[in-house]
């Protein structure tokens, strides 16, 4: 918190702190991946992360933000404090402290929340998800290339629309009409053997997954395709999947009940969770770079 180890419940803010009263806090979720051969816990793509965060505090002015370098060693502190040799999941946060208005820049508290955090069961099983009736927010609104937590209203809604109406996911398209993302994922279709996602211009979170995935795709031999997505492309998809830091990689079975492909997780995207795994765990020598060993 503010850059000390203190035990969770000394970690608090001022209930009249902007970051909560108007919602002006950015964040990060970022996992890190145990290496049991190695008896290593790898930090997956953190500098990434924080270069979005600065992003992030740049667009809603916060000032003066924490440097990435303070944030890196925090990260580091707090999983050795902690002791951690699991899967676990690392947020860092910043937002606006103390008594403020809606237009406050600061004084800018920050924190880094580490938790042990296994994979998902839906990455075995998939999920079945819906369209849901809410419209993702617009780019020239509540941005959604900024994770901000105001943001997670929008994703809010819909997944609890999506958990009233029976399904495991939500699928939110944006003002045009063409799909956009998840509450906290981006999503993949394979159609035509190709694998297309939509635009960072479609109103979607700017998210790494789906870079590392894009790249992943060139070194399987698979074309992707970063266009924008029709609602009933959906239903023309052989696959589809949802994934991000906290989701990996989701198979979805089924949209708005109707089957993809023949309902089960399908075959590319199996293959795209092999690779990922690989790379996360550090198993592909090709993206060591892209993990910081957090144990000496
Ligand atoms: C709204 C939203 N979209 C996409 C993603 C995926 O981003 P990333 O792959 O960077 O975790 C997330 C977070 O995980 C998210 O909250």
């Amino acid at each position: 918190m503010n850059g000390d180890v203190v035990p969770f419940p000394e970690a608090r803010i001022s209930i009249m702190a902007p970051g909560l009263t108007f919602a002006v806090t950015v964040f990060e979720g970022v996992r890190a991946y145990w290496n049991d051969d190695e008896k290593q816990l790898f930090v997956f793509r953190l500098p990434e992360h924080l270069e979005r965060l600065q992003f992030s505090m740049r667009m809603i002015e916060l000032s003066p933000a924490p440097d990435s370098d303070r944030l890196v060693a925090a990260v580091s502190a707090l999983i050795r404090a902690n002791g951690y040799r699991e899967d676990c999941y690392i947020r860092p946060q910043a937002y606006v402290d103390d008594w403020g208005d809606m237009t406050a820049t600061g004084p800018v508290g920050w924190s880094v929340i580490c938790r042990r955090r296994p994979r998902v069961s839906a990455f075995e099983t998939g999920k079945d998800f819906m369209v849901v009736s809410w419209r993702r927010n617009a780019d020239d609104a509540s941005p959604p290339r900024i994770k901000a937590a105001a943001n997670y209203l929008n994703g809010r809604l819909a997944g609890l629309e999506a958990q009233r109406c029976g399904f495991g996911g939500a699928i939110i398209l944006n003002r045009d009409g063409t799909v956009s993302e998840g509450p906290g994922g981006c999503l993949f279709m394979a159609r035509g053997g190709r694998l297309v996602t939509p635009p960072v211009t479609d109103g979607i979170l700017e998210s790494i997954t789906r870079a590392t995935l894009l790249d992943l795709a060139q070194d399987l031999g698979i074309a992707t395709e970063e266009r924008s997505i029709g609602r009933t492309e959906l239903h023309l998809a052989s696959e589809l999947f949802y994934c991000g830091t906290g989701q990996e990689i989701v198979p979805i079975r089924t949209v708005d009940r109707k089957p993809i492909g023949d309902g089960e997780p399908g075959p590319l995207t199996q293959r795209f969770q092999e690779a990922y795994d690989a790379v996360v765990r550090g198993r592909n020598p090709r993206y060591r770079h892209w993990l910081m060993p957090v144990w000496p």
